[in-house]
């Protein structure tokens, strides 16, 4: 395993490459409303970075067919968009990376379709809260695992399960990089608190919490990507890239 360390030149470009990815998720949430096709979503987010100057980042990776994830409901992550409607109450994940001068973005977020229920909105707000417990956690000279453990200890108590066959990730300039990151100290990767790797300024990572409302488990369809809870209960996804510096992280995808 080796970790890629960025120099502030290098973190000064991962810095525009995260405000376009931003930009284009915060784009997307405003034209979310029921009655709209997935693949409505994903020409909108492709149009958009370009526009910004920047080239969609998940489109041909390893075969993706899109620029965008849309994972709707009980679709954890790598929904594809398509010709399905978005209905009123429905809950939608957007996850959406671009590549900008050669560096890369990418980031999350779970959005309501018009009103949706208490359960739901409570879903989306503990998700949230955990990738930020996660990234006050992400600080230089802690552990890789304080990380993982800040994000399980907020969700976990509240009762929802944390998704752990897919983690959060290094990135720059590759997508994925090392460490993986992951949620949940039950992991098969086993990382707990005090442990991993020492975080050091320059470290860029995308941390990127998938939280269930039900129990931990989850599917891929015979689409071979679009992964789902085995129970069928809702689930929501918030990531951000991140830069560890002496202070606290610096978020890079915000817009
Ligand atoms: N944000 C996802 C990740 O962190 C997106 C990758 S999906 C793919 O891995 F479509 F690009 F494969
Ligand atoms: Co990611």
């Amino acid at each position: 395993m080796s970790i890629i360390i960025k120099s502030d030149a290098e973190i000064a470009l991962m810095r525009e490459a995260g405000r376009i990815t931003a930009a284009v998720l915060n784009k997307l949430i405003e034209s979310v409303r029921p009655g709209m096709r997935t693949e409505d979503l994903d020409k909108i987010a492709a149009d958009e970075a370009i526009k910004l100057g920047a080239k969609p980042s998940f489109k041909g990776y390893h075969g993706y067919p899109a620029s965008l994830c849309v994972s709707v409901n009980d679709e954890i992550v790598h929904g594809i968009p398509g010709k399905r409607i978005l209905n009123e109450g429905d809950i939608v994940s957007l996850d959406f990376g671009v590549i900008y001068k050669g560096f890369q973005g990418d980031a999350a977020r779970t959005v309501g379709v018009g009103m949706i229920s208490p359960e739901a909105r409570r879903l989306l707000e503990t998700t949230a809260a955990a990738l930020k417990a996660g990234i006050a956690a992400a600080k230089a000279g802690a552990r890789l695992g304080d990380i993982t453990a800040a994000i399980e200890a907020y969700a976990e108590p509240l009762g929802y399960s944390l998704v752990r066959e897919y983690t959060g990730h290094g990135i720059g300039r590759q997508m994925h990089e090392d460490p993986q990151v992951p949620n949940s100290t039950k992991s098969i990767l086993g990382l707990m608190q005090g442990h991993g790797p020492k975080l050091i300024k320059g470290m860029t990572l995308a941390l990127e919490p998938m939280v269930n409302i039900g129990r931990w488990e989850t599917m891929v369809d015979d689409n071979k990507w679009t992964v789902r809870t085995q129970d069928g209960s809702l689930s929501a996804h918030f990531e951000d890239t991140v830069a560890i510096t002496d202070g606290e992280a610096e978020v890079l995808t915000r817009a």
